[in-house]
């Protein structure tokens, strides 16, 4: 008999589907398996306003396959000027869920991010104030901090003196990539939750640098050492409240991907649950994937988890190596693409 695990559906807690055409093209992929999705600002320009963003949140609606019952979850992306009584009124109006934090340049489309940690104090308090999460790229920008070291120092300089000065801000340091963000986040009594991705969990640097360098598995943070990866398995699998499904799929044009200066990112929504419940599976956790999936990430946010449930099967089928993209970007090539990939989602007449 085929082997079926059946979930409550799960949220995308990092997620990136960037704006008109690629939007269109990516957001189904996300929208047909999950309930929510956290959808990041790093546009450009930047989704920065509570009217930015209930612009962009309609354009996503808009994007939406018909009947799609599929909520997107907006975000301010935080700046130098960020206006504290703006993010307020986002919040409380329903357009904003959380802001994201970006240190200016460390990542695709983060020039606009935050150059001076003093200037965002009045935000970050309004924020503790009114129980408003903030979203962290923890990634030390100093040019002098090896890449491989960004996140560690990153906590160090940057998030362990923030959680002192700010104890009632819930944050989520995004996109967990090391063994000591692992053990750092296991340290914050709860504060500080981690989204963690389906690549991080699969692949170390060797597979990305040891046979010849795989544009297709660049993304920031940088993928690590093996021990990071068992860390980050351990983690994602063990249940724990504080760890939560976060894909930071990142579409990217192929032309972007190959450039001399490559963009960082992803594209993962085709193949993520699916992934994670390889990996769950893999290491003989397949009884907490709901948790790490679906409970864990609307608790730390204080939402309610989804009523509807999906149900994944061992069926295996082969992931597409690209998905067509309208207008210049013309297409994005998709992790894993041409692989089989052992779980699939029962759809509606499907399977049986
Ligand atoms: C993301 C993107 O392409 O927007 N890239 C990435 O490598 N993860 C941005 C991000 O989350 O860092
Ligand atoms: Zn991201």
């Amino acid at each position: 008999m085929t082997q079926r695990l059946t979930i409550r559906k799960p949220d995308d807690w990092h997620l990136h589907v960037r704006d008109n055409e690629m939007m269109r093209a990516a957001l189904p992929y996300t929208a047909r398996n999950f309930g929510r999705a956290i959808l990041m600002p790093n546009l450009l320009p930047p989704v920065r306003t509570t009217a930015e963003g209930a612009a962009y949140r309609q354009r996503a609606l808009v994007a939406l396959p018909a009947g799609s019952t599929f909520t997107p979850l907006i975000t301010c992306y935080l700046t130098d000027d960020t206006d504290p009584d703006d993010v307020e009124r986002g919040f409380k109006e329903g357009v904003f869920t959380a802001v994201k934090l970006y240190p200016a340049n460390a990542t695709t489309n983060s020039a606009a991010g935050v150059t001076d940690y003093k200037l965002i104090e009045r935000v970050l308090a309004r924020m503790e104030k009114i129980d408003m999460r903030l979203l962290i790229h923890g990634e030390e920008v100093d040019p002098t901090v090896d890449v491989f070291d960004r996140e560690a120092v990153f906590i160090e300089r940057k998030l362990i003196p923030m959680t002192k000065q700010f104890p009632g801000l819930k944050i989520v340091l995004e996109h967990l990539s090391s063994k000591i963000g692992v053990e750092y986040i296991r340290s914050a009594g709860g504060q500080v939750g981690s989204s963690i991705t389906p690549y991080h969990l699969q692949l170390n640097r060797t597979d990305w640098l040891g046979w010849g360098n795989r544009p297709y598995m660049y993304c920031m943070p940088v993928i690590k050492t093996e021990a990071d990866r068992l860390a980050l398995r351990d983690a994602a699998t063990s249940g724990e409240s504080c760890f939560f499904l976060g894909t930071d799929s990142a579409p990217h044009s192929v032309a972007k991907k190959l450039a001399t200066t490559g963009a960082a990112g992803l594209f993962n929504a085709p193949v993520a649950i699916e992934t994670y419940a390889q990996v769950f599976e893999e290491d003989g956790k397949l009884h907490n994937l709901e948790a790490f999936a679906s409970l864990n990430g609307p608790k730390h946010y204080g939402l309610p988890p989804n009523e509807e449930t999906i149900t994944l099967e061992k069926v295996s089928w082969i992931a597409p190596e690209q998905v067509d993209v309208e207008g210049p970007e013309e297409r994005a090539l998709v992790y894993r693409g041409g692989e089989s990939i052992p779980w699939r989602v029962v759809h509606e007449g499907q399977g049986g």
